[in-house]
């Protein structure tokens, strides 16, 4: 059930420098990929978070109170602030310890030296953003795998009812796919007994879709299954019930039902489930 964690905190905190949209970096086959019998320890409870996400806000926070005091002057806070630092990266890499290695310190050592021999800012400002390299680098390639499959919630047990049977989330869009395109196919052959009942399994399938939904986000979203994408498929119904045997008349309904439901929440959804499900084929 809901694993989902409030992104809104997590984005506010997160570095400018760092934020990265790691989207594509989906592992290709023979990818190592991500290390999960460490990381899985981690990625226990509940609503409180998670201790690797937390251990990484706090490594976020230490990181933006670190690298401004280096830019400025003021050598004892820069002190306090490189050592807290230092102890957050020391107990981050010690939670997965085949990633161990991404964490050096040695450019805190550096950042250290630099602030003690009064080096200037553009020197400073160099180690800083080789330092902060050092974390995207690993974020771009591990971060979005890492919530695909521990924060997302999963694509493969989100299931709805329907007559005391459950029904899964990917078998619920093969049929919402298949009564989609009966609806257009029974209009084309002039069907249009058979376009009605295809229609009503259309909206059946939606509105179970819909239902889905709450298996992992705890409040209503906004986007591709909102009234404006209803209004289309009500429309839908609208010219079946007049008898419209033209096709044309139907198809710019079908082009924006794809437009604004389908296609953009698969863009959303559809990297972080395939993630998930070629992570299960991976297992023995
Ligand atoms: C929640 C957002 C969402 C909406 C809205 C949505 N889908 Fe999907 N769909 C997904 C996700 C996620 C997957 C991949 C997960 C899976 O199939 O197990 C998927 C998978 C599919 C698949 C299977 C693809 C494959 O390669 O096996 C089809 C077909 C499909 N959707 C059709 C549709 C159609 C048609 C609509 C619009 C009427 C639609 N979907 C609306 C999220 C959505
Ligand atoms: C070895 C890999 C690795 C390194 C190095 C690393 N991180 Fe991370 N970081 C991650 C992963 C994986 C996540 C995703 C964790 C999650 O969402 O539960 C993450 C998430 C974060 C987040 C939360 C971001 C968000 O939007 O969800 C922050 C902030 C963060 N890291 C800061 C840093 C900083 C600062 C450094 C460098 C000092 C760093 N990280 C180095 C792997 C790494
Ligand atoms: C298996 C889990 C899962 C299911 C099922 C699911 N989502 Fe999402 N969805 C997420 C996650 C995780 C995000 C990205 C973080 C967030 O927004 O919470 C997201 C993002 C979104 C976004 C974009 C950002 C936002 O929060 O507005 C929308 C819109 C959205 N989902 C709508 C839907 C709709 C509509 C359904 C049902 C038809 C659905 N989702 C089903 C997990 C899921």
């Amino acid at each position: 059930m809901a694993q989902v964690f409030g992104r809104q905190h997590v984005g506010a905190i997160f570095l400018a420098a760092l934020t990265i949209w790691s989207g594509p970096a989906v592992a290709a086959p023979g990818d190592a990929g991500i290390p999960t019998a460490e990381l899985a320890p981690h990625y226990k409870g509940g609503k409180e978070g998670h201790a690797y996400t937390r251990a990484m806000l706090e490594l976020g926070m230490r990181t933006g109170a670190a690298t401004t005091a280096a830019l400025r002057n003021d050598p004892e806070r820069i002190k306090v602030a490189l050592r807290s630092l230092r102890e957050q990266m020391v107990k981050v890499g010690a939670m997965v310890p085949s990633w161990r290695p991404y964490f050096r310190t040695n450019l805190i050592d550096e950042l250290e030296s630099a602030v003690t021999a009064k080096a200037d800012m553009a020197t400073r400002r160099k180690i800083v953003s080789r330092f902060e390299n050092s974390c995207t680098n690993c974020h771009a390639r591990f971060m979005f795998q890492v919530q695909a499959q521990y924060r997302w919630g999963s694509f493969a047990t989100a299931v709805v009812q329907v007559g005391g049977k459950e029904l899964t989330f990917h078998q619920l869009m093969l049929d919402l796919a298949s009564s989609l395109g009966a609806v257009r196919g029974d209009v084309e052959s002039g069907q249009l007994t058979d376009a009605r009942a295809a229609y009503q399994r259309l909206m059946d399938h939606f509105s179970m879709m819909e239902q889905l939904c709450a298996n992992c986000h705890d409040q209503p979203r906004q986007y591709f299954i909102d009234s404006s994408v209803k209004a289309h498929l009500y429309k839908m119904g609208g010219l079946l019930r007049r008898g419209e045997k033209q096709v044309s008349e139907y198809t710019p309904l079908f082009n924006d039902v794809n437009e604004m439901s389908c296609m953009p929440c698969h863009q959303v959804h559809m990297p972080a489930a395939f993630l998930q499900r070629n992570a299960l084929e991976g297992k023995p």
